[in-house]
């Protein structure tokens, strides 16, 4: 039955855990498939404001189960203060279920993602600096550690010393750093276990229960779509396997690709993106300013949730969204922030890219090639008033209606939900969409 997967169509922050928030009140199951802390998901509803790094945005709903898929890299120090900061603020916890195939963030991911950061100097990343890149990188290479390897003490002591051994040597000898001590980290991991044991289980039975039972289940992507490593800005990308697409939440939970009922794509009514790597419609003038700051005062401008980072902004670049529509087969859209755009008296749209001369209308592989790109923008007339109140579409000055209008066409994907502020009920519903 009903498996319904949100992504994020752009670069990440789209809005994605305050859609599955308003999303969830319909389902059995949320699951977040991909990803680890690098994720920063904001969510304000009645029990106030919330921003969560690994706990699907479904925890707010006693009566739903959370997942914790075996796609996500989790970093257990910091789900164990996600778990008690929750409960601290009277939220319950107790149906939330981590994958036991989930791989674990290790100390030394931390410092690696740190180390490579530096190393490459003018060419960082620009990661968040979770550990979450290495973490995946020792996943592929068959040297990770899984939270059911966790629980087995005197199996990981030889897996852990093992690893440790290896990596301390690429931490001095190949970054120059300082190697990490086996019975701080043996000790501590030990720990993290008999407090996380609770939580851990079989998540693909749960699942595909809830399915058989005809129940919605919810999963939640982390991440964009461009910092996809195989359809992203290649190598300004992060390094989730599965993938944080569409087609990765499948593998991120343990079931078949012919479970997924629909794929939803969340994208903000303009661009951002945190970190470096191309961005065509990057903005550096008052237009930018104005919708970075927008909401600043009550700590809701455009600033990384993960890291507080400025986030770079720009027009909407419908040219990677409508690769991002594709590659994800996304059957209808979101649009967030929309209330951010008011006041401007002109918006404009990118349809297509110049690259050397030419037109082109699709996505180039190639980050230097992207770097040459220059956007060619459609103009649309913006408006002005609050949009925040409002919940019907007719109700929307004209000129906005007509920018909706103009992404879906772009797009060829109905806009099912237009989000008008980041709390629960600031939302205009189209179309239910579960
Ligand atoms: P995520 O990572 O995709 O879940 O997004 P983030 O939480 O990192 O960033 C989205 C930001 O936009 C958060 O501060 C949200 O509270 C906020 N937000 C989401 N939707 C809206 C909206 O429609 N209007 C406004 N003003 N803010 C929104
Ligand atoms: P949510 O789920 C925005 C970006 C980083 C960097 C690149 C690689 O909140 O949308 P990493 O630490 O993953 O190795 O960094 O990916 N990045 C995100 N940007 N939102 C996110 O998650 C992100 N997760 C990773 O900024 O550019
Ligand atoms: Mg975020």
């Amino acid at each position: 039955m009903p498996v319904v997967v949100v992504i994020g169509g752009q670069w990440g922050d789209e809005g994605k855990g305050r859609i599955v928030d308003l999303l969830a009140r319909k389902a059995r199951v949320v699951a977040r498939y991909s990803a680890g802390n690098n994720a920063g998901h904001t969510i304000i509803n009645d029990q106030g404001e919330f921003k969560l790094h690994l706990v699907p945005a479904g925890i707010f709903y006693p009566d739903k189960t959370c997942i914790i898929g075996n796609g996500c890299a989790v970093d257990p120090e910091v789900l164990l203060a996600e778990i008690g900061q929750l409960e601290e603020r009277g939220v319950d916890t107790s149906k939330l279920v981590v994958s036991e195939r989930a791989h674990v963030v290790m100390p030394w991911h931390r410092e690696l993602d740190r180390l490579d950061e530096l190393r490459r100097g003018d060419d960082a990343i620009g990661t968040t600096g979770k550990g979450i890149g290495p973490c995946f990188t020792d996943k592929v290479a068959r040297r990770g550690i899984r939270i059911a390897d966790l629980a087995e003490a005197e199996d990981l002591k030889d897996r852990m010393r093992n690893i440790l051994d290896y990596q301390n040597k690429v931490i001095t000898a190949v970054y120059g750093g300082e190697p990490l001590d086996f019975d701080e980290c043996y000790t501590a991991y030990r720990e993290f276990s008999n407090r996380l044991k609770p939580y851990v289980a079989d998540v693909q039975k749960i699942i595909l229960d809830a399915t058989r039972n005809g129940d919605y289940v919810l999963l939640e992507g982390a991440q964009g779509s461009l910092l996809d490593l195989d359809h992203g800005t290649y190598e300004y990308v992060t390094s989730s396997v599965p993938s944080s697409t569409a087609a990765g939440s499948a593998l991120g939970v343990g079931i078949g690709p012919t479970e997924i009922t629909r794929a939803v794509g969340v994208f903000k009514s303009y661009c951002t993106r945190v970190g470096n790597g191309p961005f065509v419609t990057e903005l550096f003038d008052d237009v930018s300013e104005r919708l970075r700051n927008h909401g600043r005062e009550f700590g809701r401008g455009e600033y990384g949730t993960t890291t507080g980072r400025p986030r770079r902004i720009g027009w909407f670049d419908a040219v990677a969204a409508r690769y991002s529509v594709r590659f994800n087969g996304l059957s209808a859209l979101v649009l967030t922030r929309l209330d951010v755009l008011q006041g401007l008296s002109t918006l404009k749209i990118c349809t297509a890219y110049e690259i050397d001369g030419e037109i082109v209308d699709n996505m180039p592989a190639n980050a230097s090639v992207l770097n040459r790109a220059r956007p060619v923008y459609e103009e649309l007339e913006g408006w002005d008033g609050e949009t925040s109140d409002v919940r019907n579409f007719d109700d929307l000055p004209k000129a906005a209606q007509a920018y909706i209008r103009r992404v879906e066409e772009l797009l060829s994907t109905p806009v099912d939900v237009i989000s008008v502020g980041p709390e629960r009920q600031q939302a205009i519903i189209v179309n239910p969409m579960i």
